[in-house]
């Protein structure tokens, strides 16, 4: 759609989105990272941006994307420093939606120099620690009326289906929006399509037909400005 043609619902809304994957350094060269784009969470912003939000993109690791217009962007690398600059941009935000791969974990130590391969053929062992859940924070110091939208990519295995794990997560996460999308064979990642669900915490659950990230990135907005309607009442 023509950004003339879009509703301009989110105007005067302060909205944050988290986008990319983050990484976490081993050494000055290594880092441990995962295979998010970034193009979710940018569809994400564009289109708030079009609906007439204020927003701030925090991204990690985005580098091949062109910046959005009229966005706020912030770059950041580690789960901590999305952790730092989420939090503060969050404190004047209506809505934050997290769309980042944060990483779990991170090395337990970040070593100050290359590490070096030992003449005896060993390798070495990496221990890990566990990174802050940033959206866990962000829900336990929310602010009456304001918005916090979750992204799980989900697997479905021996212990339950995508919707199983994604229903779960819902409500462990204590979010108003969970966006489910089904993971695994080249489906998500690194790619222009996207497709799963919307569970909302009221109950309601919506299925996102295959479609580009933007269509993706509208039907959110669309949940969102439903519950901001709603709440204003
Ligand atoms: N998230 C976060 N901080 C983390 C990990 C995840 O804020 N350290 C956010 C993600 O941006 C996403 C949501 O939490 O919006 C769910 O991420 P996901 O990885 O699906 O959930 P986890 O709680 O990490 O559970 P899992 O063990 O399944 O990875
Ligand atoms: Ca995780």
């Amino acid at each position: 759609a023509r950004p003339d043609a879009l509703p301009r619902d989110l105007e005067g809304k302060r909205v944050v989105v988290s986008a990319g994957g983050t990484r976490e350094p081993l050494d000055p060269v290594r880092f441990l990272g995962n295979r998010s784009s970034g193009k979710q969470g940018y569809a994400l912003a564009r289109v708030a941006a079009q609906r007439g939000a204020e927003v701030t993109l925090v991204a990690a690791h985005t580098a091949a994307l062109p910046d959005p217009a009229g966005v706020h962007l912030v770059r950041v690398s580690t789960a901590e420093e999305l952790q730092a600059a989420v939090t503060t941009a969050a404190e004047a935000a209506d809505v934050v939606v997290m769309a980042a791969a944060v990483a779990d974990f991170r090395p337990a130590t970040r070593a100050e120099h290359k590490i070096k391969k030992k003449d005896d053929g060993s390798a070495p062992t990496v221990a890990l620690t566990r990174n802050p859940d940033v959206l866990a924070g962000l829900v336990e110091r929310r602010r009456p009326g304001q918005l916090m939208v979750g992204f799980a990519a989900e697997t479905g295995d021996e212990n339950g289906s995508v919707l199983d794990h994604a229903r779960a997560k819902l409500k462990r996460k204590g979010v108003d929006l969970l966006v489910v999308n089904a993971v695994g064979e080249g489906r998500a990642f690194e790619v222009d399509e996207n497709t799963g669900w919307l569970l909302s915490s009221d109950g309601l659950e919506q299925r996102i037909p295959m479609g580009s990230k933007s269509e993706l990135a509208t039907a959110v907005w669309d949940a969102v400005s439903e519950l901001v309607r709603t709440g204003e009442r």
